[in-house]
């Protein structure tokens, strides 16, 4: 199969690459991706001299270079690119609507004009918006609160209309939080472990009691390929871990695990907790929740505990701490200004 891999130096989409050509020989990967300050190349160095992989820069929006990808021939398409980070949503919605709405426009186009077999397009559970009890399912009603939510719901719905205008089969993934190596360290966990490995403040929006779903990359991996392989065309699937937690536990949790792998006691890290203003205000959800039902049909179901995942990511981080400083350029620095000014 050749498959089109979209935003595959970011954080899920690196993760699925390795994955995909480590389980299937036959594959052959080109990996389209802009290389925003989310997307490193150097997240798939093991992988640059196989000869089943290529890397292409360049933007999802660029329709002509999007075109120039299908008329050599693709069986299938996953587009993990986007703009992917709640408060720089908040900070700025114009990116988002660029990348997530326009660029997956143009991918649908070039899809319908090509017929391809598959287009698996990667959305999120933000979509549904914030739940206080029981599970979003597929069918409940799209509520989102931030500009990124917005934009992925946009994405999402124009997959639907491909489909059902086009016949284009397209399936769509809303996955709960992912983590695991390679992720950019402005989202929760790899801040958090990064934070306390450096000594610096752990900034929890809040009193913390906000609550997501953990899912470890490489699970996410595994029903995004089942979905890609047997998932049916105009379905959309819910991806979860199962391993719902408040944000203060998460950390408390890092803080626990990187004492425990530096031989040093927890309050040593504890003592860094610093409970901000929270940047995110009204749009800032308080609690995702999937009913996964419909992937686990498939055949799927998680196999990494929050507690596993947990550890091995911390043991990422610690053993990369080149990579992880080597992605903190200015612009995150400025960036970090902004939001924890507060
Ligand atoms: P990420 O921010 O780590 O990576 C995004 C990648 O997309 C980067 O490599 C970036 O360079 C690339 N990109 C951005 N704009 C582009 C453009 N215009 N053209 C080409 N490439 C572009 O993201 P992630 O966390 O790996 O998320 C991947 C996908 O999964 C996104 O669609 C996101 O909405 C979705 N998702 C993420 C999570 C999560 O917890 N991380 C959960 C559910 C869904
Ligand atoms: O649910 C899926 C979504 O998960 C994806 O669609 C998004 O792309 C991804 O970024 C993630 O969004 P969240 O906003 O849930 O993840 P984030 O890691 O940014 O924040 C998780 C929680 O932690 C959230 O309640 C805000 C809080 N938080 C976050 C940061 C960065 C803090 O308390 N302090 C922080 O410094």
């Amino acid at each position: 199969m050749r498959l089109l891999v979209t935003g595959g130096c970011g954080f899920i989409g690196s993760n699925f690459v390795r994955y995909a050509l480590r389980e299937h020989d036959d594959w052959e990967v080109i990996n389209l991706d802009k290389l925003t300050y989310a997307g490193n190349p150097a997240n798939l160095r093991d992988i640059e001299g196989d000869k089943r992989y290529r890397f292409v820069r360049g933007d999802i929006a660029d329709r002509e270079l999007v075109n120039d990808l299908f008329r050599d021939g693709l069986d299938a398409v996953v587009n993990f690119a986007a703009e992917t980070h709640v408060d720089r949503s908040i900070l700025d919605p114009s990116p988002f609507i660029e990348t997530n709405v326009k660029g997956t426009q143009v991918l649908l186009e070039a899809a319908r004009n090509h017929d391809v077999k598959r287009f698996v397009h990667i959305s999120t559970d933000e979509v549904y918006g914030s739940v206080m009890d029981g599970r979003f399912t597929e069918e409940s009603p799209l509520r989102p609160n931030s500009p990124y939510a917005a934009s992925k719901a946009a994405a999402d719905l124009l997959c639907r209309a491909y489909h059902i205008s086009y016949g284009l089969p397209v399936v769509v993934t809303r996955s709960s939080n992912n983590y695991g190596p390679y992720q950019f360290p402005e989202k929760l966990i790899p801040l958090m472990v990064r934070n306390a490995l450096s000594g610096l403040e752990l900034p929890v929006y809040g009193e913390g009691l906000q609550v997501r779903d953990w899912l470890y990359v490489e699970d996410n991996c595994r029903a995004i390929g089942m979905v890609l392989m047997k998932g049916r065309p105009g379905e959309i699937y819910n991806i979860g871990g199962g391993s719902e937690r408040k944000n203060i536990e998460v950390v408390k949790s890092i803080c626990r695990m990187v004492a425990e792998r530096l031989n040093r006691s927890p309050e040593d890290f504890t003592r860094l907790i610093k409970h901000i203003r929270d940047p995110r205000g009204a749009a800032h959800d308080f609690r995702y929740a999937l009913d996964c039902s419909k992937v686990r049909e498939l055949g799927w179901s998680p196999q990494v505990t929050f507690e596993e995942g947990l550890a091995r990511t911390v043991e990422w981080y610690l053993s990369n701490r080149s990579w992880v400083e080597s992605v903190i350029t200015g612009e995150y620095l400025e960036y970090c200004r902004r939001v924890y000014a507060a």
